[in-house]
């Protein structure tokens, strides 16, 4: 019998313990919530039951792969309800982490024991739900409110010691199983259930406060105001409240909000294993030089340091050099500043931290990233002086975002080490790592580079070769079809205000002149040469550049700034050029709402993204809702773009796109009718 296979009841004289056994989290799928139905049953006639889990952790919450299917009883918040009333009184002796049902089941427990660093949390916010099993129930009237809304609204993990002091458990013990057999022999007379207290007094502003602070920070997500709502609930009595978390629990999983999140959680899992790097085995990576530590060099390295890697940075002299590590020290610095890392780890890292001028430093380096200027011949010189002193096998990786990584290697021996890291800036804090294959990369340097990312905490994404791999192709098509928008009748500062109503964290001008328009002009007059004629071409950008209104550090941009001030002003300077560019084309201006600026804008990117699964440049849809969310600011709770399409429907994203298609005769290349996966 299969519930026999993951809860078992051992009695040891007047003690019965209860063990959970289902790897790899102990998750409360349908035999687990079965085994531990029959369980309470088996105890009876026990003077206490301890309930525990084998493996690395306590339940850590509960199966996502059964929540696209109808729920199967037993239901958790009946399974908990008879722990809490069995005659015979339950201890959860937990380490690890207990998370969602996990923590639901241990405050249904009498009296809760736990291993030093035992991490309690509630994350069903952000796959945006509620707990449904009594959590926003029970937590407020175990812990109180205030931290009750810390761990559901915001998915706060909160370990041992701070949950003992909350009140939360009993006992932080080194040996839990030890404490938990001298707890016993002289078992205190038992608490009353945590569902029949009542919630302690709290603050009479809290609530509101807390609505106002969630509401700015949610971008658009409903969970965490849900979450909030729910814990109100708790002032009820316990047999009201919990059918109402009940219902909206499985109202909000049925919900778009929840959908989507779900999807980015088994993308983010799916997307670090790709069929290219099935079988491999990555290489063990000790150190690794960088060379350049420009903007990028300097966060590469800093985010290798974090993670405990040697750098050896290599400059073109002296003073560039001392400049360069001067860059980086700034960097770990204020990773101690955030909390990021410790004083001692910091002067781990500047330990094994050098800038030199001397590519034979590096020689013994297990692999290179290259960080100069975006330039073929400097990018060339650089991989043959590398080529030069570095062992043959060595792994050579380039960073750059627009130049064929081909071209760069091009005469490089031994190809198959070869390969394109794509970082994003600020590159020790960006998540988003694009590992970019080229014909003759070899699998074990694929999957090195992906280990490497998840060293340094990155989300790697896989991409093939195309004028600015994943992102930054998309976020041309994103731009073109926005200054077609500006072109037609929009304003800046409205098609900004569309799309962060949508939950983007900025808008595509906004970003512009925080990260400067130079870069992109500079890639427009590369690429003048060889664009289509019979694209559409709008000016408005190239003016803005020739006029020097490169963005924010100019203090002018597509917006104006006051000095000292990063807020943008609307420029009526640039609101006449933008009339004066239609009107030079014969465009009769029109206004757009803001459904149909985010329609376009998502349109467009959906259709990209889909030509890129096509082309075999991403393996999978997901994979580039991936780059979107994790180097573009996509809202996480819209799923990234591909997921939205199959949301609205892939044929009304079709429509949409047919007719900025037509909008743009020439401009778009449409991709296949089927909906990529
Ligand atoms: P940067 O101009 O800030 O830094 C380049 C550094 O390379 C400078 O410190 C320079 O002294 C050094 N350098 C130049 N030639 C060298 C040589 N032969 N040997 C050693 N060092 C040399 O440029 P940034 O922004 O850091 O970009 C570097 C690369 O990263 C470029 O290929 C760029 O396309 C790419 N990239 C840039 C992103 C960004 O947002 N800036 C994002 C992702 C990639």
């Amino acid at each position: 019998m299969l519930n026999a296979l993951t809860v078992k009841v051992e009695m040891d004289g007047d003690v019965a313990w209860v063990t959970i056994d289902n790897p790899p989290v102990n998750a409360t799928s349908q035999s687990v919530r079965q085994g531990l139905v029959d369980s309470v049953a088996e105890v009876q006639g026990a003077r206490v039951a301890i309930l525990r889990c084998r493996g690395k952790t306590f339940i850590a919450g509960g199966d996502m792969s059964e929540f696209d299917a109808p729920p199967v009883e037993p239901h958790l918040p009946d399974v908990i309800r008879m722990i809490e009333d069995s005659p015979v009184p339950f201890i959860a002796l937990m380490h690890g982490n207990v998370l969602g049902g996990g923590f639901e089941v241990a405050m249904g427990c009498a009296w809760r024991i736990a291993a030093p660093g035992t991490g309690f949390g509630l994350p069903e916010v952000n796959v945006g739900l509620i707990p449904g099993a009594g959590g926003t129930q029970r937590l407020p009237r175990l812990i109180g409110m205030e931290a009750a809304i810390d761990i559901a609204c915001k998915g706060r993990v909160v370990k041992a010691d701070e949950m003992l002091k909350l009140g939360g458990i009993d006992r932080v013990a080194k040996d839990p199983e030890a404490a938990v057999r001298e707890f016993i022999t002289a078992l205190p007379a038992r608490p009353g259930s945590v569902s029949r207290r009542s919630v302690p007094a709290f603050e009479p502003e809290l609530l509101e406060e807390s609505k106002a602070t969630l509401l700015k920070n949610a971008k658009g997500q409903k969970s965490p105001l849900e979450n909030l709502k729910a814990l109100t609930w708790a002032l009820e009595p316990f047999e009201t409240g919990q059918p109402k978390e009940r219902a909206r629990f499985v109202e909000l999983k049925a919900a778009p909000e929840s959908r989507a999140l779900r999807h980015v959680f088994f993308a983010e899992r799916a997307v670090a294993k790709p069929e290219a790097i099935k079988g491999a085995v990555p290489r063990e990576l000790s150190s690794i030089a960088v060379v350049g530590g420009g903007l990028m060099g300097a966060g590469i390295s800093a985010a290798a340091l974090a993670a405990g890697l040697s750098v050896t940075l290599i400059e073109r002299d002296s003073a560039a050099a001392q400049n360069a590590h001067d860059r980086v020290a700034d960097l770990l610095r204020a990773a101690v500043q955030r909390d990021k890392m410790s004083n001692q780890g910091m002067d781990s890292a500047l330990e094994a931290f050098r800038a030199v001028d001397d590519y034979a430093v590096a020689s013994d380096a297990d692999l290179a990233i290259e960080a100069v200027f975006e330039d073929l011949d400097v990018k060339r010189d650089v991989f043959a002086r590398l080529a030069e002193v570095m062992d043959s096998n060595a792994i050579l990786a380039t960073n750059t975002s627009y130049i064929d990584p081909q071209d760069i290697f091009d005469g490089i021996a031994n190809p198959e080490r070869c390969i394109g890291l794509h970082f994003f800036s600020p590159a020790h804090i960006m998540k988003l790592l694009e590992i970019v294959k080229m014909p003759r990369t070899s699998p074990e340097v694929l999957a090195t580079g992906f280990a490497l990312g998840k060293r340094l905490r990155k989300v790697g994404v896989l991409s093939g070769i195309c004028d600015g791999f994943i992102g930054n192709r998309m976020l041309t098509a994103y731009r073109r079809e926005a200054d077609y928008l500006l072109a037609d009748g929009a304003t800046p500062s409205q098609v900004d205000a569309a799309m962060r109503g949508f939950g983007m964290s900025m808008g595509p001008y906004e970003v512009q002149d925080l990260t400067g328009l130079q870069i992109a002009w500079a890639n427009r007059k590369r690429n003048a040469a060889s664009r289509d004629r019979n694209e559409r071409y709008v000016t408005i950008a190239d003016q803005l550049c020739e006029m020097g209104r490169l963005g924010q550090r100019e203090g002018k941009g597509w917006y104006r700034y006051e000095p000292g001030n990063r807020k943008p002003q609307r420029d009526p300077d640039v609101e006449a050029l933008i009339e004066s560019c239609s009107a030079e084309q014969g465009i009769t201006r029109r206004t757009f709402t803001d459904d149909e600026i985010t329609g376009r804008l998502l349109a467009v990117l959906a259709n990209e993204g889909a030509r890129i699964v096509e082309e075999g440049i991403a393996e999978r849809a997901a994979d580039v809702d991936m780059v979107q969310i994790h180097g573009y600011g996509f809202p996480r709770w819209r799923g990234g773009p591909m997921h939205y399409a199959k949301e609205i429907g892939w044929d009304v994203s079709r429509k949409v796109m047919n007719l900025v298609a037509e909008e743009s005769p020439g401009s778009w290349i449409l991709a296949r009718e089927k909906a990529p996966v």
